[in-house]
């Protein structure tokens, strides 16, 4: 018998699932991607049936090619996108509507009456976050609202919430279990990340009755067992937390001051901040880093909407590149030195300006710029947002000595080079970038016993390759200087 653990990685635009032996390397990878539905401007949706059927499916397929049966996996740790809404009736299972999107912003307008009534005090002294679109307290209103008979049927226990984790573990368990972990309460700004528990105040500031909610478990846990018709025999669900902070753990980032990206379909930036929870003065989050044997970690965060989600719409919606890889060879020919700046605010700006009504704009087009410039442009337009949060950390006080990376766009060394040139903060490629599904494995590894502490993990983490800054200070300024200009010109507020 085999000690393997699977890590479910259910991320915007694809359902993954890693299957990864208990020294930390991948032995079967299995993936899908699922429509996305964009109903209105600046509204994003997901069906969460799709969700789950592509879950089960690459579930199935991972194990498949991995020749394991399920009496040789240890345990399932889940990591998900954070955020996205989904509500479902606890009799059938079935959800009341899609799935609201972190990025949807069709909250803007009630987020900036909550603003300017002056609740954001309350928000960001209870749940470390800020009032914005981006949270799922405001979606889950939004739903009761506007679903018909939903507040009604909420509020006398018929419906269940649960961010993506959740869902799956409803699902997975075929109902037994309506639990989360603290990394994803976290985000809801409904959960009190000082006391640990969901927060009544906030509760009735964004009309969300409590029977709606779910447990909260540390990240390591027993969270239930799955029904063993899925997979042919039950396997312990172990491990769970949000997609950023499972990669902080993927990356071993476990002492105060350690920090990583990750670049997926947007980019978020987390710091290690121990047992503080930091408060930021330069809008970035204060959130739950992870949580095991009841013992808190913070981080502060610094959340981008839009980062290989601009390589994707070069791709599907202007066509210009037929893969993403193609990417790096144009950057190659056109060179850091580029005048076109692009800001990728499909669907607003996060940290640290948190505009939701700021769009996108391509600035300094010539006669002479091509193909390469706008694609180098989207490129260098997720290096300059990383050094917009960068900036913002250290305007709080906190040094970054380097910084750990990971994500799909990880693996374009000129972009791991320019972020490194504009930032002048060495760049760390770990050898497995599959950092975010590593951190749930690790997390199911934990609590099953494949792994005695923290300890264990941070041994296994290696570096692949280190990126340092070889950019003259003067251009790095000027370039960083066209940015800030760029941006200014996109924001509303
Ligand atoms: O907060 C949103 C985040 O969890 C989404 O992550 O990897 O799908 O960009 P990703």
């Amino acid at each position: 018998m085999s000690r393997y653990l699977l890590a479910i990685d259910q991320g915007t635009t694809s359902s993954r699932a890693i299957i990864f032996d208990a020294h930390g390397e991948l032995v079967a990878l299995a993936q899908q991607e699922f429509r996305q539905y964009f109903p209105k401007d600046g509204w994003v949706e997901h069906d969460a049936s799709e969700i789950w059927d592509s879950t089960l499916s690459v579930c199935r397929e991972a194990l498949r090619r991995c020749g394991a049966e399920p009496a040789d996996l240890v345990g399932i740790g889940i990591t998900n996108q954070r955020e996205t809404t989904v509500i479902w009736d606890r009799e059938s299972g079935k959800p009341i509507h899609k799935a609201i999107v972190w990025q949807d912003r069709r909250t803007a307008s009630v987020c900036t009456k909550l603003r300017q009534d002056g609740h954001e005090a309350l928000v960001v002294e209870r749940s470390g976050l800020l009032i914005d679109p981006y949270f799922s307290a405001t979606k889950i209103a939004w739903l009761l609202d506007n679903v018909e008979g939903a507040r009604a049927r909420a509020e006398a226990g018929e419906l269940a919430f649960g961010t993506i984790d959740s869902w799956l573990l409803w699902n997975l368990t075929a109902g037994a279990h309506h639990r989360t972990d603290a990394t994803n309460a976290s985000r809801t700004a409904l959960f009190n990340i000082h006391k640990q528990a969901w927060d009544p105040e906030l509760l009735r500031l964004f009309r969300v009755p409590e029977a709606l909610l779910p447990e909260v478990l540390d990240c390591a846990a027993d969270f239930g067992v799955t029904d063993g018709r899925l997979f042919g025999g039950p396997v312990r669900i172990a491990g769970v937390a949000g997609d950023q902070q499972a990669a902080l753990i993927g990356q071993a980032c476990f002492e105060p001051g350690m920090a990583k990206t990750t670049y997926g379909t947007g980019c978020f930036l987390v710091l290690n901040t121990g047992s503080n929870a930091v408060r930021s003065e330069n809008r970035l989050l204060t959130t739950v880093a992870y949580r095991l044997k009841g013992q808190t970690s913070y981080a502060i965060e610094g959340s981008i909407f839009v980062a290989g989600a601009a390589m994707q719409w070069l791709r599907d919606g202007l066509r210009l590149i037929s893969d993403a890889s193609e990417s790096q060879s144009y950057a190659s020919q056109v060179g850091a030195n580029n005048s076109v700046y692009m800001v990728p605010a499909f669907t607003g700006l996060g940290a640290p300006h948190w505009d939701p009504n700021a769009r996108g704009a391509i600035f300094g087009l010539t006669r002479d710029t091509g193909i390469g410039e706008i694609v180098t442009a989207g490129l260098q337009s997720v290096c300059y947002q990383t050094k917009d949060l960068v900036r913002a950390i250290r305007n709080d006080g906190a040094r970054i000595e380097s910084l750990r990376v990971d994500g799909g766009m990880a693996v374009n060394d000129w972009v791991m080079q320019f972020l490194a040139d504009i930032l002048n903060v060495p760049v760390d490629r770990p050898r497995v970038t599959e950092t975010t599904a590593l951190g749930a494995a690790y997390l199911a590894g934990l609590q099953t016993g494949v792994f005695e502490s923290v300890d264990d993990i941070a041994a296994l983490w290696a570096r692949e390759r280190e990126f340092r800054s070889e950019m003259k200070p003067a251009l790095r300024e000027s370039l960083y200087a066209g940015w800030l200009d760029a941006v200014e010109r996109v924001c509303n507020s």
